[in-house]
């Protein structure tokens, strides 16, 4: 179990260090990400490297017994470099310059960037792969963080090329784009931009594809380094660090790169439904490698800087959020940052060490955290404990909120509706692709899934076959990979098996004064009552059954939600998207009928507060209290923190129990 946080002793004199790594030791800090901004530290300018205060805190670290994660420096260029080579700089759609002075101003596919950065990763692996304090390497920062999207001329250039991969010859681009319309008609790759500002809706094919080309962009710049790393033949783990569901990069693709999954998460401690949205990155880390554990690289021991307003945490929750991670598969706890900052933007950030010093609730609550992880027995690998699996897709996230839609979608809430339903039932939930391997799922919940390439939908439709229970929503099953419909209408590949078909979407809006329409679509069956919000699809049932059915309003009486039974398994259509509370119902109703219990078996009967969470990570499973309340339990097994032998639980707010089921 790994314990730290980033260390960025070039913000310090020299004195400040071994007091640093003496109190590292007293917080129980097994490892710290050294140097993730310390470019213009190392290299001062173009051709000057400065290693012996690298040398020297690399080496009293390894005295003190910390690791080292060693960043590669390339997140932030300094200022020689942009002031030298001014086209490193990035743009914005309209061409404005994204100047130096914060951090991060550097064109991903800028050559000279890049070649700047590979010079001095070749430096930093020659110097340090051997380096026995060194255990993992840390490539950049966050690719991607605070310029999601960059339209420099060398990104333009880096486009074209790209395209042309992609497809050949033009022409493919062309059909591809459907470019007939709107006179877009391109005759060669060299008349191709990047989506900058235009007069109205750009191409959707190309909107999409500069989502691709970025992801894969910024995918290069760190493969780029991983191969730097290895021909230094470095042999510890590579990784750089995710964001949670972060819509620039997509991250399916990037996890095969990465020899171990890292995450940064800062959930808002003001708001008491925080949680869920960390339960999701959490889960969705895990899924993205299942078998090897993955590392919280990033949190806050307390207060943001970043946030209109940073309300503190309360007393116990970043352990209790911590725990969220640990039960979830991770097998590391690290913040930003080991000592709070006294000078730049993030000197308000809390940190491991406060600038407030030793007497204080954050420090005793680090250093209680450390001793209780470092006495945690080792915890089971790489298991596979979830029946019920949510479809999350990158490509379709990109395609389905590009504009020009029947109705404005936020598809990651909507996944993240049914992830908190799922999840408020005490249920273990992973996030896959379409085209993954689903035969351990007894449920597959796919929302919006907008963009459906053909081995998804088989893949899908195969699960169904096989046994599994299949639910299919709204505004699903109607593009290609090119964002083009299909031919022969919608839901082309799933309304067979569905049994149903797609005839219009039916966008609920708000009634104006002058224009009446409809916010809102209900429907009840044995699920409960349903308020179906943005979409309320006008379907033909052709071989499924009905559930439930619009009550009143334009679909007054047609069908809402249908199953048809498939092979060994079922699909589940629904027409419209539920609110939080109808997405809860209907889950409620799917869970059931696929016999799947709770993490621990009869939870909700036992009145188990939907605040509590129940995680298994094979034979632990860790109740975390994030409610106001105390609550109390039956769970039989051994305390893994006492060793004592326990029947039921009781947790105050923010307390958390690890039981070894009996
Ligand atoms: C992260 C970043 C850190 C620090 C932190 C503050 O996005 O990687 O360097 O800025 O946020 O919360």
């Amino acid at each position: 179990m790994h314990y730290g946080g980033d260390y960025n002793p070039e913000q310090w004199p020299e004195d400040v260090w071994p007091e640093d790594i003496e109190r590292m030791r007293e917080a129980g800090v097994t490892m710290v990400s050294l140097g993730i901004f310390a470019w213009s530290r190392i290299q001062p300018a173009e051709g000057v490297f400065d290693f012996d205060w690298l040398d020297r805190i690399i080496g009293l670290l390894h005295e003190g017994g910390i690791a080292v994660d060693l960043a590669t420096a390339t997140a932030s260029p300094p200022p020689w470099v942009s002031a030298t080579y001014p086209e490193v700089l990035p743009q914005d759609e309209n061409g404005a310059t994204y100047w130096p002075g914060s951090r991060q101003a550097f064109a991903p596919t800028s050559p000279v960037y890049r070649s700047l950065a590979a010079a001095l990763v070749t430096r930093l692996a020659e110097r340090y792969a051997q380096h026995p304090a060194v255990v993992m390497w840390h490539v950049n920062n966050e690719y991607g963080c605070h310029l999601n999207l960059d339209y420099s001329d060398a990104a333009q250039g880096a486009f074209r090329l790209w395209l042309e991969n992609r497809y050949g010859g033009i022409d493919a681009l062309n059909e591809a784009w459907g470019t007939f319309f709107w006179s877009q008609r391109y005759g060669s790759f060299a008349e191709v931009f990047p989506p900058r500002k235009a007069p109205y809706s750009h191409n959707p094919g190309q909107l999409l594809d500069y989502r691709r080309f970025t992801s894969d962009a910024l995918l290069e710049c760190y493969l780029m380094e991983k191969e730097i790393i290895r021909a230094a033949r470095a042999t510890q783990p590579v990784t750089t660090n995710f964001m949670g569901a972060f819509k620039p990069a997509d991250y399916w693709r990037w996890a095969a790169e990465m020899d171990v999954i890292t995450d940064d998460c800062y959930p808002d401690p003001n708001d008491p439904e925080s949680f869920r949205a960390s339960a999701f990155a959490r889960d969705l880390m895990r899924s993205l490698k299942p078998d090897v554990p993955w590392l919280l690289m990033e949190q806050s021991s307390n207060a943001l800087n970043w946030r209109p307003t940073n309300a503190p945490k309360a007393p116990g929750q970043m352990a209790a959020l911590s725990m969220q991670a640990v039960a979830r598969g991770a097998d590391g706890i690290l913040f930003f940052q080991w000592r709070q900052s006294r000078a730049g933007a993030e000197k308000f950030h809390s940190a491991m060490l406060p600038h407030a010093g030793t007497d204080t609730r954050t420090w005793r609550e680090v250093t209680g955290l450390g001793a209780e992880l470092a006495a945690l027995p080792e915890l089971p690998r790489g298991s596979r404990d979830a029946q019920v699996a949510i479809v999350f897709d990158w490509e379709n996230w990109w395609a389905i909120e590009n504009p020009d839609h029947p109705v404005a979608l936020d598809y990651l809430a909507l996944v993240q509706r049914w992830h908190a339903a799922v999840h408020r039932k005490h249920t273990q939930v992973d996030l896959v692709r379409a085209s993954a391997d689903l035969s351990g799922y007894r449920l597959v919940i796919a929302p919006q899934l907008y963009l459906l390439p053909e081995d998804g939908a088989a893949n899908l439709r195969d699960f169904a076959l096989a046994g599994g229970h299949l639910l299919v929503t709204a505004f699903s099953d109607l593009v290609d990979e090119h964002d083009r419909f299909r031919e022969g209408g919608f839901l082309t590949q799933l309304g067979p098996l569905l049994g149903v078909r797609v005839e219009d979407f039916g966008a609920l809006v708000s009634p104006g004064a002058d224009a009446p329409g409809q916010a809102i679509a209900p429907f009840t069956g044995p699920f409960g009552e349903v308020t179906g919000t943005l979409l309320a699809e006008e379907i033909h049932v052709e071989t499924a059954t009905v559930l439930g059915s619009f009550a009143g309003g334009r679909l007054d009486g047609r069908p809402a939600f249908t199953q048809r039974a498939v092979g060994d398994g079922r699909a589940y259509y629904l027409a419209t998207i539920p609110d939080a509370a109808g997405t809860a119902s209907v889950a409620g109703h799917l869970l059931a009928e696929a016999g799947i219990a709770p993490v621990v078996g009869g939870l909700p009967e036992r009145g188990l507060p939907e605040t509590v969470e129940a995680i298994r990570r094979g034979d632990v499973v860790t109740v975390i209290n994030h409610g106001a309340e105390s609550a109390e339990f039956a769970l039989a097994g051994t305390d893994l923190q006492s060793g004592e032998t326990v029947a039921s639980v009781t947790l105050a707010p923010f307390e958390y129990r690890l039981i070894r089921e009996s």
